[in-house]
């Protein structure tokens, strides 16, 4: 028997338990064991659930017992997560977890210790909810350079983007459905701010490139300044607008950033809609690959974070090698990063094109139906810090989109 603690019984620890509960059978085979909750840590009670019976109050209880081989950190946030993963790992018992914050800021170090333990930190859910995406990186896709990675990794923002594309929704109402629906919190800010996504691509671009990328130097941008008159305009031209979290390398450098981008219909991402997440990733003797799924929810989380767990059962006392270390990896500037640029402005695109274009070079200039005081226009592929410098010399811009592709 495999016995496990599952660390807070918030909406992915029940998942958990339902998970379990309701695959047990399937999932004892694959293992080759019987895997049994233990304990549940939870401050509060939930009498009239069967799961009361498992229920502790008390981290002690957990760590001091050497029968607990794996233990489930489901409680989101840095405090107390960080100290009871960390002391789990030290005491030799291995960790899955889908916290994304914790993964993010101690990544390196909580696998460090798995490592010299023999023991396993996964980390599955905390990219993507139910999508495979850590372990493919970590276990499939390891004869390639990964080249890229751009993901659509925050389904709220994903969900409120489509509605406006689709419906001609305002940004305001569409966040009000979000949090109707339950899939938006009271405070969006990590959601609609890029926050969320920004963790997932620190997660992924340290793996990518087997150092810590801090995420605090990842250029972020939200969603909040997307208006239906920027969808319109996206719309004329043949695109959409999605939040993407993205980590390239261009030579020797890895750059990362979080923004909502024009995207090409061609582009695989195009049509990733609703609350659904995908991830494209490019390596350079694989070439294109593409994940896709739910990337949050109650049981497809779960699930992700179940499949860590029997990973870890078919591997006990063995570490399955992950490389992420924690020297810092220096991202490129982004004011050296290259793309093109979509760009709206008032004024006349016949009085202003010239002007434009001796300072960005050739642009394509897009007229939007219904706008008659402003128009837009796409630069060339430019350096951003060349595309900030000229854009500081026209004060009519009204704001600018990075174009993918
Ligand atoms: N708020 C996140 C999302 C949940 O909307 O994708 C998963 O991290």
């Amino acid at each position: 028997m495999v016995n496990i603690a599952v660390l807070g019984y918030g909406t992915v620890g029940s998942g958990v338990v339902e998970v379990i509960n309701t695959n047990g059978a399937r999932i004892n085979q694959r293992v080759g064991d019987e895997i049994s909750i233990k304990y549940v840590l939870d401050l509060r009670d939930f009498p009239g659930d069967p799961i009361q019976d498992k229920l502790v109050h008390d981290f002690e209880v957990i760590i001091n017992d050497p029968d607990v081989q794996i233990v489930v950190e489901v409680m989101g946030g840095i405090e107390p997560a960080y100290t009871f993963v960390k002391r789990s790992l030290q005491a030799g018992k291995s960790v899955a977890t889908s916290n994304k914050a914790l993964v993010a800021k101690h990544g390196a170090e909580l696998l460090s210790i798995a490592r010299d333990h023999h023991i396993n930190f996964l980390f599955e859910a905390s990219v993507g909810g139910g999508i495979p995406i850590i372990r493919p990186l970590n276990s499939s896709m390891t004869a390639d350079e990964i080249e890229e990675i751009t993901g659509i990794l925050n389904g709220t923002t994903n969900y409120m983007l489509s509605k406006m594309f689709y419906e001609g929704a305002d940004y305001g109402e569409v966040l009000k459905e979000a949090q109707a629906k339950g899939y938006a919190e009271r405070n969006p800010e990590a959601d609609v701010e890029g926050y969320d996504a920004c963790r997932k691509i620190a997660i992924l671009s340290s793996l990518i490139s087997g150092q810590q990328v801090d995420f605090e130097d990842i250029h972020t941008e939200g969603i909040t300044k997307i208006t239906k008159e920027d969808m319109l305009y996206a719309k004329t031209m043949g695109m959409t607008i999605k939040l993407l979290a993205m980590s390239k390398r261009s030579g020797d450098h890895l750059n990362a950033i979080v923004a909502p981008y024009m995207l090409h219909k061609e582009h695989p991402l195009y049509s990733v809609n609703g609350v659904f997440n995908a991830i494209f990733v490019h390596g350079n003797v694989l070439g294109d690959a593409m994940f896709y799924g739910s990337g949050a929810g109650k049981l497809p989380t779960a699930s992700a974070v179940v499949a860590d767990v029997v990973d870890e059962a078919k591997h006990l006392n063995r570490n399955i090698m992950t490389m992420w270390k924690s020297d810092k990896l220096n991202l490129q500037p982004i004011s050296d990063t290259r793309k093109r640029f979509f760009v709206r402005i008032q004024g006349n695109a016949d009085a202003m094109k010239a002007h434009l274009e001796s300072r960005f070079g050739p642009v394509e200039i897009i007229k939007a139906e219904g706008l008659a005081e402003e128009f837009g226009f796409v630069t060339e592929v430019m350096a951003e810090g060349e595309y900030e410098k000229y854009a500081a010399e026209f004060p009519s811009i009204v704001h600018m989109i990075r174009v993918e592709g």
